[in-house]
């Protein structure tokens, strides 16, 4: 039996972090990840390397980057990003010793193998007196007007969290253009006062918007907001290029759940920002290590911007994978739990759509174990039970079973969830919100059952395998 995802990017051995540099590139998306190969646990980084044609069946590649050298001796390539350059193919990412962080490049004439400038580190912490000494780290390049610009997570004067901006004619000698935040009136001062790293930053338009996600270490917990020690977040707002100032609109949680960090989107050919993270998070303890593998990918995400709150709705590719659709129409749950003939499966998407009266529960992966999706009418919320769902996940958050997602006052939830083996990603009202989280259930625990304790009226369920195979 493994826990190994069907449909989900998964490290094949050893350990994975952050996705890395995902682009498209002769007709394939590459995603390079943080890699440790010798064992299911974080050590001395290499970037990994998936290859899709269609973000849904994802195949290894060789190792892209060892860290052999001196700047990264030690700890190793950290995250960075890829973009192409006349025609060429470059990445930048972060060189990591005990005693500081470069950022370096490295270039590639077939996507496979890469090598390293000669005069790296390109950009080092000593640009600006404001950076740490330290922490600089996670390089996103973007392309406009006629430079590089280069957005970075630090500790401002080795204190507050804060991104930074840096641009380059020639990608080697780059000067500094400023930090993104300042405090704001509107914006709670936490934002201002991170006493981690904003790691990851990434940087898109969309509709003219100006997005960053990132990833704050030890963002204070908000209610059912920022559950996680680190969280991953989206800044919707207005980046001036000229000063690096970053003028913040709104702030938002990228995902509701447990397992969902250092989230990187990219924008294809065809026009979608396409979003992926890793779907785990620092300082769990995770039943694949048994296996000697850790480490897996979101189902990718197509992001919209609908009144500045991004959408997240499931790749379209997947549905090219949908077998054996079952539909079950309207019913009514009276003071009952239900099944359905056929209704289970491990390996699934399920669409259940609702109407909002009494307290509901739709039970999943259910035999010995059950991962619950609650409806708590008082609170108008939903969420994610995984305090029985099998092997337990214990994390440095006080509250590892269970997160919680506020409802909007609608009258009806739609829910879009996809299950692969040890996966859970749950979609609410057509990407609203999502609750990603991981479990270890046993192989034969994949009923379904619907449940309330007083009236709640189903509107329609449909269920499909889904299978990769041919
Ligand atoms: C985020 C992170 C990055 C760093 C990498 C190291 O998860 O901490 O900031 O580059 O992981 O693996």
């Amino acid at each position: 039996m493994s826990y190994r995802q069907i449909y989900h990017a998964n490290v094949l051995k050893g350990w994975g972090n952050d996705p890395n540099g995902i682009i498209e590139y002769n007709g394939q998306y590459h995603m390079f990840y943080q890699h440790y190969p010798h064992a299911p646990k974080w050590g001395i980084m290499h970037w990994g390397h998936f290859v899709s044609k269609d973000f849904i069946k994802w195949e290894n590649c060789p190792i892209a980057l060892y860290p052999d050298k001196h700047y990264e001796d030690t700890l190793g390539c950290w995250s960075g990003n890829a973009f192409m350059r006349n025609g060429e193919f470059y990445v930048m990412y972060t060189g990591a010793t005990m005693e500081t962080q470069t950022q370096n490049i490295a270039k590639s004439s077939d996507g496979i193998d890469f090598e390293k400038y000669q005069g790296n580190p390109v950009l080092t912490t000593k640009l600006a007196k404001e950076l740490s000494p330290v922490h600089l780290r996670d390089p996103k390049v973007i392309e406009k007007d006629g430079y590089y610009y280069c957005f970075l997570g630090t500790l401002l004067h080795d204190k507050y969290g804060n991104i930074v901006l840096c641009r380059s004619k020639d990608l080697r000698e780059w000067e500094y253009v400023g930090h993104l935040f300042d405090k704001q009136d509107n914006i709670d001062s936490r934002f201002f006062e991170l006493d981690g790293v904003y790691e990851c930053p990434d940087y898109f338009q969309i509709d003219g918007k100006d997005i960053i996600i990132t990833s704050p270490q030890h963002l204070p917990q908000d209610g059912t907001s920022f559950e996680n020690v680190n969280s991953c977040i989206y800044m919707v707002g207005k980046l001036n290029f000229e000063t690096g100032h970053f003028e913040i609109e709104s702030i938002h949680e990228l995902d509701e759940g447990f397992d969902f960090y250092a989230a990187q989107a990219l924008h294809t050919s065809d026009n979608r920002h396409i979003l992926m993270a890793w779907k785990e998070m620092w300082h769990r303890d995770y039943p694949t290590e048994a296996e000697g593998w850790i480490g897996s990918y979101s189902l990718p995400r197509e992001l919209t911007l609908e009144n500045n709150v991004l959408r997240q709705r499931p790749v379209r590719e997947i549905q090219a994978y949908r077998k054996n659709p079952l539909t079950i129409s309207e019913f009514i749950l009276d003071n009952e739990k239900k099944t359905f003939e056929g209704l289970q499966g491990n390996c699934i998407e399920l669409q259940v759509s609702f109407e909002k009266e009494d307290d509901f529960e739709i039970r999943l992966l259910k035999g010995e174990h059950e991962t619950k999706i609650l409806f708590n009418r008082r609170n108008n919320t939903l969420s994610l039970d995984r305090s029985n769902s099998g092997i337990p996940i214990k994390g440095e958050e006080e509250n590892t079973d269970i997160r919680t997602y506020k409802l909007p006052n609608n009258s009806i939830v739609n829910l879009d969830i996809f299950i692969d083996i040890s996966s859970i990603e749950v979609f609410i009202n057509d990407g609203q919100a999502v609750l990603t989280a991981n479990v270890y259930p046993d192989p034969s625990d994949q009923g379904i059952e619907f449940f309330t304790s007083g009236l709640t009226k189903v509107l329609s369920v449909v269920k499909y395998d889904i299978s990769t195979e041919k």
